[in-house]
This record gives C-alpha cells, structure tokens and sequence, in this order.
C-alpha cells in the first residue's frame, strides 16, 4: 500500500461491474438489470443528428441544467400527485453519484452512520466505506424481504457514535424485488426531522408505486430515479434526486461542476420527449417478468417470489448447502452463456427479452440437472 494513502481504504477493493468482455461469445447479459432493448434506431438517429447539429465539442455542458431539470420536474408531476419544479431536482452521473453527494452532504467528518437492511444495492455500503463513514446493517425477513423494524428502530435509538444520519429503502428492493410494504412506509414517516429517508425507487416505471407525492411533507426525505433501467440509457449515466430545495442547493453545493456531459444531457432530454414511445417496452417486460416467473416456478427445487422490478430473485427450496448449489447454477448458466448475479443469498435475474428468457429457462434446466 503506498504510504499516502488513507489506512482504511487498504481493506476495501473496487466495484466489479461483472460483464465479461469476451466480444467472441455472445453471453445474455442479465446480470445488471439494465433495459434489454437498446433505443430505436429512428431516435437513435435524432439524437446523433443532435449530436452533429447542436453539439459544440469544444465548449464546456451547460453547468445548470435547467432545461433538462424542468422536463424531470414535468415527469415527476406527471408521475405522481405532487406538483414539482426545477428547484425540487438535482441531477447525477448516475444516481450512484447523488448517493455520494447525499453521504458527503450529511455524514462526513464523523457527523453520522448510515442504516441499511441488508441484502440491498450494494453501492450505498460500498460508496460509504469509501469515505469513512460507518454502516449500520440490519436483517430482513427471510421469508417476505420485510426490513426488520424492531432491529431498524432499535439501531436508531441506540446511543452510537456518530448517531444514523441516513436510512436507505429502495422502493422496490434489490435484489429482492419487493416495494415497500405499508409498515414500512409508516415507520419512515415516523422518524424524526434530523434523519434523512433516502428512498431509491430506481425501479419506479416497473413498480408504478412512488413515495414522490409525499415529499411535501418531508423534507427530510428524497426520492432517487434513474434513467438506466426503463428509459434505456444506462450508458449515458444519468440519474436524478427530487427533494425539498433546501436539499436540493446543498447537493448542488457539493456536485462536481459539469457532472453531466453535453451528449448525456440530450440524451435526456430527448428520452422524456419521447416517453410515452420508449416506456410501451415496460408492459412487454412486466409480461416477460410474469412468463419468467411461471415457469422457472415449475423446477420444485426452487423458490421464487413475485417481482415489482425488471428482475427476479430466486433461492433454493432447501437451504442446505444452498450457497455452493447456488454458485453451483449461477456457474452453469455462465458457462451456457446467460450471466445473472449471485448476490444476497440469492440468484438475481433480470428479465431479458423473450428470447433471452426463454433460453434461461432451458439453462436453468440444464443447471438443475447438473447439480443433482
Ligand atoms: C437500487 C439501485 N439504485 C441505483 C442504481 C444505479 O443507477 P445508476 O445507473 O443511475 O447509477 C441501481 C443500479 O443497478 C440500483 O439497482
């Protein structure tokens, strides 16, 4: 370990994005949840017309983002009950930037431990350690996915240093697909102002259920989206907060100054242009999901639960020896050539186009043939 560097970094190792890169194999990659469906070809070429036609490559993006803020606050209006404005959005490279930009914002200096129920996205631990900051893990229901509220409460009272400044649910969760249930939501509501609710609902198209229309009334609560899963574009990295203004500034305070590039911006811009055209792919994958779901139910080796996300979650009927039979399937179908994750007890899948699916389900036969 070089000499300047923090000791505490010396445990942690980076993030593995998990796609092979092996260009001579096609592998289904259903391992990340992105959107299957890359955007048509007729607005790909608007968006490159764009791109030759109003894009000037010497010149720095348009810092503040207002145009781009005013079409998010349009969709989260249109989305919700609630009423928003440009001053209620932030906007990241990536929502794993805001997730950053919300932990330096509250947590940092030794001010405050963040409280996660874990299995979760990863990200929200792994960005925390990298700035020092302690996690505070509880446990989920094993058999639900429900967040352990008596385990959640306890963590908040308990007299810890520092104190929980951050809780973060995903709404639904993952890798366990599942929205929040109503205890849930009403034990976040009831917990007081000095705590932030980071309620990720990256998943929200699939979902439809949103804690949006009640921000109003939280101000110590945001919402986080994304434009990689429903809207197709997790190449361009682009993710947004929507929150209390107040907030809103201080994430504007500690943000890089031109976190999101000229091209990223268009793109959008032009995908909420296009909304009504390229969210119709979400009723296709809630079919597929269903398909998916009905017919990997058939193997009684395994145990499935219903999804409110782009992917689904499966364990092992019989919970001996489950981690290296799970390994065991997740290796499998590499080898077949489907990638998936196995992640938080569980296999993770995302829910692919029907080809794709279809051949998951023949893999996973063969997978579950192998291990017997
Ligand atoms: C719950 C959750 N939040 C955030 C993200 C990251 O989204 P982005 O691509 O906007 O950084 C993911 C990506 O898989 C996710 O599952």
């Amino acid at each position: 370990m070089l000499q300047f560097i923090r000791s505490d970094l010396a445990q942690l190792t980076a993030y593995s994005t998990h796609h092979t890169d092996n260009s001579a194999v096609h592998l289904d990659r259903l391992d990340v949840n992105e959107n299957p469906y890359d955007l048509p070809e007729e607005l790909k070429e608007k968006l490159a017309w764009t791109w030759q036609q109003q894009i000037e490559s010497n010149r720095y993006p348009d810092g503040g983002y207002l145009a781009l803020k005013e079409a998010i606050a349009d969709y989260a209006t249109d989305s919700s009950n609630a009423n928003f404005a440009a001053a209620n959005i932030s906007v990241g490279n990536g929502s794993d930037e805001l997730i950053r930009s919300l932990l330096i914002a509250t947590c940092l200096n030794g001010e405050g431990s963040i409280l996660v129920a874990n299995p979760t996205f990863s990200m929200y631990g792994i960005l925390a350690k990298t700035l020092g900051i302690p996690v505070v893990t509880i446990a989920r229901s094993p058999d639900t996915f429900e967040i352990d509220l008596t385990a959640a409460q306890a963590a908040i009272i308990d007299t810890q240093q520092p104190p929980i400044r951050v809780v973060f649910v995903v709404h639904p969760n993952s890798p366990t697909g599942n929205a929040l249930t109503e205890a849930e939501i009403t034990w976040l509501r009831s917990l007081p102002q000095h705590i932030l609710i980071v309620i990720d609902e990256a998943y929200f198209e699939f979902s439809q259920t949103t804690l949006a229309d009640e921000l109003v009334q939280h101000p110590n609560w945001v919402v986080l989206r994304t434009f990689s899963k429903a809207f197709r574009l997790a190449a361009h990295r682009v993710g947004y907060a929507i929150a209390h203004p107040d907030l809103i500034t201080t994430l504007e305070t500690v943000r890089l100054p031109y976190n999101l590039p000229s091209f990223t911006i268009s793109a959008a811009q032009f995908a909420l242009s296009e909304r009504q055209h390229l969210l119709a792919i979400v009723d296709v994958l809630l079919t597929e999901r269903r398909k998916l779901i009905a017919e990997l139910s058939k193997h009684k080796q395994l145990r499935l639960w219903n999804s409110d996300a782009n992917f689904i979650h499966i364990r092992l009927q019989n919970v001996n020896e489950a981690d290296s039979k799970l390994e065991a399937i997740y290796r499998s179908l590499k080898q077949q050539g489907t990638l998936i994750r196995y992640t938080g007890g569980g296999l993770r899948l995302t829910v692919g186009t029907p080809d794709e699916n279809q051949r998951t389900c023949d893999r996973m036969k063969q997978a579950l043939v192998e291990m017997l």
